[in-house]
């Protein structure tokens, strides 16, 4: 499949209690790579792996939880052309000016149904990885810290999921990959797209309150890289919500767990490909545990119940 439209997730905007703890927890724990702040005090971070100039953005808050979620898209073309489509949908938007985030072209921002703010954009600058474009070495992590290759995706809560499944899908050309039932059999309790060939690049659960932000993940190499991210969480404290585990849905391995302020991160490994002519997988209410965590079989409380 050639790419286009929708590329990927591009950026997080996470709100956290102590700037100057999650500047040095982000850092020396998960292994990100500081790019610097900007004149609203917001810090950035890349992962080593990635070229863009960053894919976390931290801003001091007084509550936990996600600001906004973006996407790169193809390119210009592509980013008036979907700024149209969700007008035509029905979709308020607003331009973001070029700037705004460092080393970042214009954003289009909207809210999707269940109230979160996704932002597309299509330009932002390529400052490398750690191993360069021209024959490159394998970068041989040895830490410090967890070393993600990339931020990966997020899970979102809120109510109208069923409006957010028809916008992506409709307006933004994600595939609908996986999704799980509630008891009547019919209404979705969550829903898993993307919008290449991952095995997700969004997810969503039906959820009482809108905006909220269940975890935002990062890309891991290998199921060893997962165990060794949990070691390190040990070593430096980190609270575990569940985990080293395997999701039955998109069979990713995993493990949830919190940054200081409480937002919940995952590192995940696996999945498999996805192709658009491959028919979504259902999962029903009976199985729901085991779809979710598929050694422990049956739902956390947490799962369903801490968000920010
Ligand atoms: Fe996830």
């Amino acid at each position: 499949m050639a790419l286009t439209g929708v590329l990927r997730p591009g950026h997080a905007q996470l709100r956290v209690l102590d700037l100057g703890e999650s500047i040095k927890w982000y850092t020396d724990v998960m292994g990100l790579v500081p790019m610097g702040k900007d004149a609203q005090g917001r810090a950035y971070f890349k992962t080593r792996a990635e070229r863009d100039h960053h894919s976390v953005i931290l801003r001091q808050a007084d509550t936990a939880g996600m600001d906004f979620f973006g996407f790169k898209v193809r390119d210009k073309a592509t980013l008036e052309a979907l700024e149209q489509k969700l007008k035509g949908h029905g979709v308020a938007t607003e331009r973001m000016p070029a700037g705004e985030l460092l080393e970042t072209g214009e954003r289009v921002r909207f809210k999707v149904p269940t109230g979160h703010t996704i932002e597309l954009y299509c330009e932002k600058k390529n400052v490398g990885n750690a191993t360069g474009c021209v024959n490159p070495e394998v970068d041989v992590i040895d830490g410090p810290g967890i070393c993600p290759i990339r931020m990966d995706h997020c899970l979102i809560y809120g109510g109208d999921i069923d409006g957010n499944l028809k916008l992506f899908e409709e307006v933004l050309g994600f595939n609908l990959v996986e999704r799980v039932k509630l008891e009547d059999g019919t209404t979705d309790l969550a829903t898993w797209l993307t919008c290449s060939h991952k095995a997700h690049d969004i997810a969503m659960v039906r959820h009482a309150e809108d905006a909220k932000l269940h975890h935002v993940a990062f890309q891991m190499p290998s199921w060893e890289s997962v165990l060794r991210a949990a070691d390190i969480m040990s070593v430096n404290r980190v609270s575990i919500d569940i985990g080293p585990t395997r999701h039955g849905i998109t069979q990713g391995t995993t493990i949830y767990f919190f940054d200081p302020s409480g937002n919940r991160l995952e590192t995940f490994c696996g999945g498999y490909d996805h192709y658009p002519d491959m028919h979504p997988i259902t999962w029903t209410w009976d199985e729901v545990g085991r779809g979710i965590f598929y050694h422990d079989r049956k739902l956390n409380d947490a799962f369903l119940s801490v968000v920010t």
